[in-house]
């Protein structure tokens, strides 16, 4: 892999601030500059505090025009509910990124010498010669896609300063630029070169460093060059926790990609002393069960699973902001058919809960029901969900086996299905693709003749006009039930969903488009 082939990974990024020490009351923290330059330990209540958001909500809202409050309606995007186990896992964080630092203490004699016998012990069988053992913890969050894992540990990391500048400590000159946590994605391939390129990438966005082309020649080094790097650069910056997200794209990797890359974890853990955090889908977690989970068995940390809600406080809790959110005519309040009802199309998954909510809106605005009704949250489900019915229909049987093979789900073009939404306010009808007709192609299709017409001749865009001047038994045309499975079949085809909604009319036309024209 050089820098042509590879895409980085979208960096999160938080405060950078210069150095203020706090005593952190614990004997064994103190005396650190890299656990005193961190925020006290906070209290539950003043997390709860720090994390929730309500944006503002105004009831006169209610009787605004429909174009402005299917802007209001994205409010529900916006606001964050605490539950339980977001208490729990910053907790986990805290006491890891702190417990790492115990063992890296840069005022202390020969840190940088510790540093070079831990570089060296990388990628060998060597124990590790340091007068400190690592206190690293490694922790894995696995749960179904949706459930808030990425959005939670994004909210909990900012709430930490992201880089701190150091310059005294206790009286002594101490120049030292700390990168608190630093937040990655296992990249799509599953390589370990991706990853460390997506590192030294971060790093050079955050600091202004030039490691990309230092530490890793463009992609041009071997990979366990690259690795030694990582580990040098994430000691020189006295990293204190590395959170990996999408780690279910390990499955992609080459025949002993994952384990390889999983045991170079293990090590920056063990010998390096970063704490990891690995956060990924069901898919993962058959991954995760060898040496990672050895490894952290040892540091006495098991898995954090993260379930979807269950029917019970926490759901209600959640609804019940999320209902606040509410720009329908008619005020409807949170009974318990509609709860069901939701519960009953999401199973509890976040993600879903919060779509479903706004969807539902967006077509009861539309339609001019202006009211939310148990019929409503179904019909828009029904729309939307389709991509996440074999992970929706495993958790209503319980069989959480199956969630394990099931594929995740294909993010939903929520932004599409709402423009789709409010741009027709009936069911969508039967839509066409037209595609070159390919072998061993197992989609269900019907064929011209029989099938309902489309409804318009459709604009040609690049991909669809190349498979309509293909000779005729060269193409087929698929009809398809759902906007959804439109998008699904268009994603398969590598034909995107705008250019077909395009061409059946959902969506105004390019030029129209680029004219500041409208279809409404
Ligand atoms: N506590 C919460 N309060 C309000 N909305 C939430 C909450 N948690 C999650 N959400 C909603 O769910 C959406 C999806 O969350 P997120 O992307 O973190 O899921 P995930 O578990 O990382 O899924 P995936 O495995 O597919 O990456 C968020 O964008 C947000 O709209
Ligand atoms: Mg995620």
């Amino acid at each position: 892999m050089d820098k042509s082939n590879w895409q980085p990974a979208p960096l999160l990024r938080g405060r950078m601030v210069e150095a203020e020490y706090n005593d952190p009351l614990i004997p064994d923290y103190q005396g650190n500059p890299f656990i005193e330059a961190l925020p006290p330990i906070w209290s539950k209540e003043q997390v709860i505090d720090m994390l929730q958001h309500y944006p503002d909500y105004q009831e006169a809202h209610r009787q605004w025009r429909p174009e402005l409050r299917l802007h209001l309606i994205r409010n529900v995007l916006k606001f964050f509910e605490v539950m339980p186990r977001h208490i729990d896992l910053e907790q986990l964080l805290s006491s890891m990124i702190r417990l790492g630092y115990e063992a890296r203490n840069p005022s202390l004699h020969g840190f940088y010498r510790d540093i070079d016998a831990r570089i060296d012990a990388l990628l060998t069988e060597r124990p590790l010669f340091s007068n400190l053992q690592s206190t690293a913890l490694g922790l894995a969050v696995i749960g179904i896609s949706g459930v808030g894992k990425s959005v939670t540990l994004g909210h909990l990391l900012t709430l930490y300063p992201q880089v701190i500048f150091h310059h005294r400590f206790r009286g002594n000159d101490f120049s030292f630029v700390q990168v608190a946590w630093l937040r990655l994605e296992c990249p799509s391939d599953g390589t370990t070169k991706g990853l460390c390129l997506n590192f030294f990438e971060a790093l050079d966005n955050l600091l202004g460093t030039n490691y990309v082309a230092n530490y890793a020649h463009h992609g041009r080094d071997t990979a366990d060059v690259m690795k030694k790097n990582m580990a040098r650069a994430a000691s020189l910056h006295g990293i204190g926790v590395l959170v990996i997200d999408e780690i279910q794209h390990l499955s992609t990797a080459k025949s002993g990609g994952s384990e390889q890359m999983l045991s170079f974890f293990v090590e920056l853990i063990n010998k390096i002393g970063m704490p990891i955090i690995l956060v990924g889908t069901y898919k993962a977690k058959p991954l995760l069960s060898s040496e990672f989970r050895l490894a952290r068995k040892s540091a006495g940390l098991g898995d954090f699973v993260w379930d979807s809600m269950r029917r019970d406080d926490t759901w209600k809790l959640f609804l019940e902001s999320l209902w606040r959110y509410q720009y329908t005519q008619q005020n409807c309040p949170l009974t318990t058919r509609l709860s069901h009802t939701l519960y009953d199309v999401t199973q509890g998954i976040t993600d879903l809960a919060v779509k479903v909510y706004m969807l539902a809106q967006a077509r009861a605005i539309t339609r001019g029901e202006e009211a939310i009704t148990a019929n409503i949250i179904r019909s828009v489900a029904r729309d939307s969900l389709q991509m996440a019915r074999p992970i929706l229909d495993a958790l209503k049987s319980g069989d959480i086996q199956e969630l394990y093979k099931v594929d995740d789900v294909l993010p939903v073009d929520y932004d599409t299905l709402l423009r789709v939404i409010t741009n027709k306010s009936n069911q969508p009808a039967p839509v066409r693709i037209q595609t070159e007709k390919s072998q061993g192609d197992n989609v269900p299709a019907s064929h011209g003749s029989g099938a309902p017409q489309a409804q318009k001749p459709p604009s040609l865009t690049p991909p669809v006009k190349k498979a309509l001047d293909a000779p005729p038994e060269q193409t087929e045309t698929k009809v398809v039930d759902s906007l959804v499975e439109l998008a699904v079949q268009g994603r398969k085809l590598g034909i995107p969903l705008n250019d077909l909604l395009r061409q059946n009319g959902y969506l105004p036309s390019e030029n129209k488009q680029q004219m500041g024209g409208s279809n409404r």
